[in-house]
């Protein structure tokens, strides 16, 4: 089985002054959800996603060893960057990466031979309340991997990409689920060869083809800032009165999503990513301190989809993640039924009427 020491850094073949790379990566959206934590980011269920195409992170690296150009008695033992959001200094997101750098040091010895300017910018709009945090970190792991590569040439693809999806998963776990393949499984599972609380793995199994192309359509509900960040909501799952109950739940929904996504069946799919989605909502409702992330018009759409989903026997549903806009899940077959119901009874309920149209997608890529 592989372990964290597996990660750790030795050798490096190869001196590599300074040089820039530049990644891509995309959020994903959770079937079965992760909820709840242990020490070092170790989830506390297994979970599985769709990984999206068009929300996307695009990061660029910029390196440059610290002897070369920068004194190096001035920022030799510490973390040296520039973080720019849209091309301008962002001097509020230094935090995150700066305890990111700590916690992934002992993998990656040689960050702090370098000074680094990350330089980042999300293809969905600015505060739409999509959650970057899941595209950001895995595209600048996939970075950070990318110079791992130079320093080691002799490292394999697969080393490549679990390592990066090791160290995404330490910025923020979802993250370990969008650097590769279009269904990421998270977290060990039984009936899953080779996951692991650790890193992302592809779902491995043949996938029937009602999943192909899956049409993900984010309803923008509410674009604020976040209620509940997700550390705090993490943590509400220590002492939660019906936790282990709901991980055990999560296991067994991870079951039958596999066996769901091999045969094709929608209308067990439907129901788990929507009790997924109402379980999640009710983890929150029911633990100390309480919260109600939904607004009012998260309900009005569920109730839309609901009606339009019997009325017409589409085969349509939601998903949500810790806030209030609402994903719209539907097949390929079903696209210009769907968006003209979506636009039809739905984008009244957006703020702005804003909606992104995505799908599934294959994870990050060099640009
Ligand atoms: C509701 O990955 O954002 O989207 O590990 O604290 O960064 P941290 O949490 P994060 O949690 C995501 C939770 C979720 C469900 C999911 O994506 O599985």
């Amino acid at each position: 089985m592989i372990s964290e020491k597996d990660f750790i850094s030795t050798s490096h073949s190869n001196t590599i002054e300074k040089g820039t790379y530049e990644w891509s990566a995309p959020s994903n959206i959770a079937l079965v959800k992760y909820w709840g934590k242990k020490d070092h980011q170790i989830p506390a269920n297994p979970s599985i996603s769709f990984t999206l195409n068009h929300c996307k992170t695009i990061t660029k690296l910029s390196f440059e060893k610290k002897s070369t150009s920068i004194d190096i008695n001035e920022t030799g033992n510490s973390f040296s960057f520039d973080l720019l959001f849209e091309g301008k200094p962002k001097e509020d997101f230094k935090p995150k990466i700066q305890k990111f750098f700590e916690r992934i040091e002992v993998y990656c010895p040689y960050l702090k031979e370098y000074h680094f300017t990350i330089d980042t910018q999300n293809t969905f709009p600015h505060s739409s309340g999509i959650a970057s945090s899941a595209s950001g970190m895995a595209a600048l792991a996939m970075n950070i991997m990318n110079l791992e590569k130079a320093l080691n040439p002799t490292i394999t693809d697969d080393y490549f990409h679990q390592k990066a999806s090791f160290l995404a998963r330490l910025g923020s776990g979802s993250a370990c689920r969008s650097i590769k393949g279009n269904i990421v499984v998270w977290g060990k599972h039984k009936e899953l060869d080779g996951s692991s609380d650790l890193f992302g793995i592809e779902f491995s199994s043949k996938v029937h083809s009602n999943f192909e192309n899956y049409q993900d359509t984010i309803l923008l509900v509410d674009k604020g800032e976040k209620q509940v960040s997700s550390t705090v909501g993490h943590d509400l799952m220590h002492n939660h009165p019906f936790a282990e109950q709901r991980f055990l739940q999560a296991h067994h929904n991870l079951s039958a999503i596999k066996s769901v996504l091999e045969n094709g069946n929608l209308e067990e799919f439907i129901k788990i990513v929507e009790s997924e989605a109402l379980t999640l909502h009710s983890m929150m409702m029911t633990s100390m301190p309480y919260f109600i992330l939904m607004k009012p018009n998260t309900l009005e759409i569920i109730n839309k989809i609901w009606k339009f989903r019997n009325e017409t026997k589409i085969p349509v549903c939601f998903t949500l993640d810790a806030g209030a806009n609402v994903h719209v899940l539907y097949p390929e077959n079903v696209r210009v039924e769907t968006l003209q119901f979506i636009k039809d009874e739905l984008v009244g309920y957006c703020q702005n009427g804003q909606y992104i149209c995505d799908e599934i997608g294959f994870g990050a890529q060099k640009l």
